[in-house]
């Protein structure tokens, strides 16, 4: 049997304290404990020794990387998302990796929906007007629109955007969505597939889901947003780079699209000088979709399982498959 407990895992950042416990309880653990990033050098010392590498955030796990880690049998990203990770060089050198589906969907659910529902009623903006002292001047602020009714599209219908789903039934939205495949359980779902223009042509809330890959990056581009509805709204909580960010900010600006409500940016962090953020028609939260308590705790149970299974030569509770 093999014993962990003289293994290394490295750690990229700072664990959650429950992925702390089991690692430092059955491996050799190497972690940055104070807080951000572990000095270059000392990551890189930690590297050389590690079987297990436990990361954090979106530090780029590519062929420099793996180069400096010649003992690594397990990689476990601790989120859904793993396009920080070149996983055909991780496979080639018989790495297995492993991520934390499943656990996220719904407080990435919840957020998605909290962004509709803000894209529609100015929560945010409403708060800033507070703020201000402009409470009674109505100028500005201008009214918001129903959900009833609208028609949310949701580009990418996986897990998290089925979870969506019955939040949006629940404000009595239509829901259609866009996949590369039509799903089988669209009539269970209470969904209804459009292509690609169709949905971008008829939705009032267009929301994005879609892992970030080849064929999304920069998917939602000038020609994309010249497609929707001047009063459409558009949300985005999967990654930045699926959408030209200066696109987004001519599109809102001219009033292709009526606002944008998004959890994630091309690039994060987004300076606080970004064109972007001079706009009066657009909510941009800093990527806390997966930011709570019981979330994040859970996906730094699934990432320490992972790294565990990995380090034992078995398979992961969530493994990314290399054709994922
Ligand atoms: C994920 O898990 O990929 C989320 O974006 C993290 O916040």
């Amino acid at each position: 049997m093999t014993n962990l407990k003289k293994m290394t895992v490295a750690a990229s950042g700072k664990l959650r304290q429950v992925a702390y416990d089991i690692l430092n309880e059955n491996t050799k653990l190497l972690s940055w404990q104070q807080g951000g990033r572990v000095p270059a050098e000392q990551f890189d010392a930690w590297l050389a020794e590690a079987e297990g590498l436990y990361s954090i955030g979106n530090i780029k796990v590519d062929e420099a990387l793996l180069a400096k880690a010649p003992k690594l049998k397990v990689i476990a990203q601790a989120s859904v998302g793993y396009d920080n990770i070149d996983i055909a060089a991780c496979t080639a050198r018989g790495i297995a990796v492993g991520n934390t589906p499943g656990v996220l969907v719904d407080a990435v659910a919840d957020l998605a929906y909290g962004l509709i529902l803000d894209s529609a009623r100015s929560i945010a903006r409403g708060w800033q007007h507070v703020e201000s002292g402009k409470w009674g001047e109505h100028k500005g602020l201008g009214f918001g629109v129903d959900l009833a009714g609208k028609i949310l599209g949701i580009v990418g219908l996986g897990d998290i955007g089925s979870a969506v789903v019955p939040r949006a039934q629940a404000s009595k939205m239509q829901v259609v969505y866009h996949n590369r495949h039509q799903r089988a359980d669209e009539a269970e779902l209470g969904v209804r597939y459009a292509s690609f223009d169709e949905l971008l042509q008829t939705s009032d809330f267009v929301l994005v889901t879609v892992n970030l890959s080849p064929a999304t990056a920069g998917m939602f581009n000038s020609e994309a947003f010249t497609k929707m509805k001047p009063t459409a709204r558009f949300v985005n909580i999967s990654r930045g780079q699926v959408v030209d960010t200066m696109a987004l900010h001519d599109a809102l600006r001219d009033g292709q699209i009526a606002y944008a409500a998004i959890d994630v940016v091309e690039p994060e962090p987004l300076p606080g000088d970004h064109p972007l953020l001079t706009l009066p028609n657009i909510t941009v939260t800093p990527h806390i979709a997966a930011s709570t308590v019981e979330t994040r705790d859970a996906m730094a149970k699934l990432a320490a399982a992972n790294i565990l299974a990995g380090l034992a030569g078995e398979p992961l509770p969530a493994q990314v498959k290399p054709k994922d």
